[in-house]
This record gives C-alpha cells, structure tokens and sequence, in this order.
C-alpha cells in the first residue's frame, strides 16, 4: 500500500517535528516502542520524558533502553501524563518540540487500566501551554474498547474547538476499514 498505515504515518510526524537535540514526550510508555524510536530521533543530545501509570510499562520500557543501550537520555516517570507540566523542568519547556500517546490500554496487559479523557484532556493542555510554536502532539486513537468511544469522542470534541489561530489540527483516518481501526489526531501548536 502506498498511503501510510496509522503507526508509520505517526512516526513520520514525528520525524517531522524533531531534531537531534531536542526533547520529545512518550505520554503513554507502555512496551517502550514509541520511546525507543523517539530516543532514536532526538539523539544522546536530546532527551525522551516518557510517562506510564504501570510499573510494569515502565520496567518494560526500561529493559528495552537498556536493551538498545541508550537509557541515558530517556528518563521514565512511573506517573500519570497529566503531570507532564510539573514534571518537566522550566528551562527546558521551550525544546519540548513532540509530544506521541497512544490511547487504550497495554498491548498483552491489563484491559481494565485504559487512557482516560480527563487525564488526556489534562496533558493535552498542559502540553500546548509548555511546548513552542511548531510542537506537535500526535494521539493515536483506539476506540474499540467502551471506554475508547467516550474517550474519542471528549479528544474530538476538544481538539475541533481549539481556536485555529492557536494550533492546526489534523485527522488522519481510514474510513472504510471494519472493526473501528485507530486514527490519528494531530495538533501542531502555532
Ligand atoms: C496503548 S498503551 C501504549 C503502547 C506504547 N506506546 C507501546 O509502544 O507499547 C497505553 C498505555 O497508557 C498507559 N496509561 C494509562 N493512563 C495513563 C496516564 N494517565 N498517564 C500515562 N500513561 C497512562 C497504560 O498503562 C498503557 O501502558
């Protein structure tokens, strides 16, 4: 297929978004996949915040860093993405320049520990507060499970309302495919 899939459409705004140096934010750590390949991008002079509210994502998450040698500039928060504003230190709000959640729950794990709008809602905003002009936020959405429908529909509801001077928002969506496929809601911070 020539039009990219869901996940390679994400990692190429991703790509897009950031430079070595940068900092780039995992919001939803689980397995480590999305931290690795960001702590690829931003490079040993950059720095990946990677969050989970699962010990065991972040223990998965640590292993694979240790695995790929590069848990040196990944720094893994066994907390709640809500807090990334507080997390993160001042000074380095402005290199915030990606942010990547993945929404639902952990592949292989608890179906019952799932992202929930509040909290996403919660880091959204504190990410547009924080991050500079050009920061991308890229959530890829799952809504097969009942409380990914609630979940899509706030994050929709949110998103189509920011005002357009402020941020650009994207879908990116394949509308013909069976059993609810994850899409992708993009905001780039203007
Ligand atoms: C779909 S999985 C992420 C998959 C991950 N990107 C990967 O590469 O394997 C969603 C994850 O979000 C986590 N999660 C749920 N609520 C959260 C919150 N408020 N803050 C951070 N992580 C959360 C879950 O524990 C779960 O591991």
């Amino acid at each position: 297929m020539k039009l990219l899939g869901i996940l390679p459409f994400a990692r190429f705004l991703l790509e897009q978004a950031l430079e070595p140096g940068d900092i780039a934010i995992d919001c939803t750590a689980g397995n480590g996949h999305d931290t690795l390949f960001l702590a690829n991008i931003v490079t040993e002079s950059g720095k990946v915040y990677s969050f989970d509210i699962q010990e065991q994502a972040i223990k998965q998450t640590q292993i694979k860093m240790e695995e790929n040698g590069i848990n040196n500039r990944v720094c893994l928060i066994n907390q709640g993405h809500e807090t990334v504003a507080q997390v993160i230190p001042d000074e380095e709000h402005r290199k915030v320049k990606a942010a990547i959640f993945n929404l639902g729950y952990l592949p292989g794990g608890d179906k019952d520990i799932v992202t929930r709008p509040d909290s996403t809602l919660q880091a959204i905003q504190a990410l547009l507060t924080i991050m500079p002009k050009g920061g991308t936020i890229v959530l890829v959405i799952y809504h097969g499970h009942e409380e990914g429908k609630n979940e899509r529909k706030e994050v929709e509801t949110f998103t189509e309302a920011l005002d357009q001077r402020k941020a650009h928002v994207l879908k990116y969506q394949f509308t013909n495919q069976a059993n609810n496929p994850p899409f992708i809601i993009a905001i780039e911070k203007r």
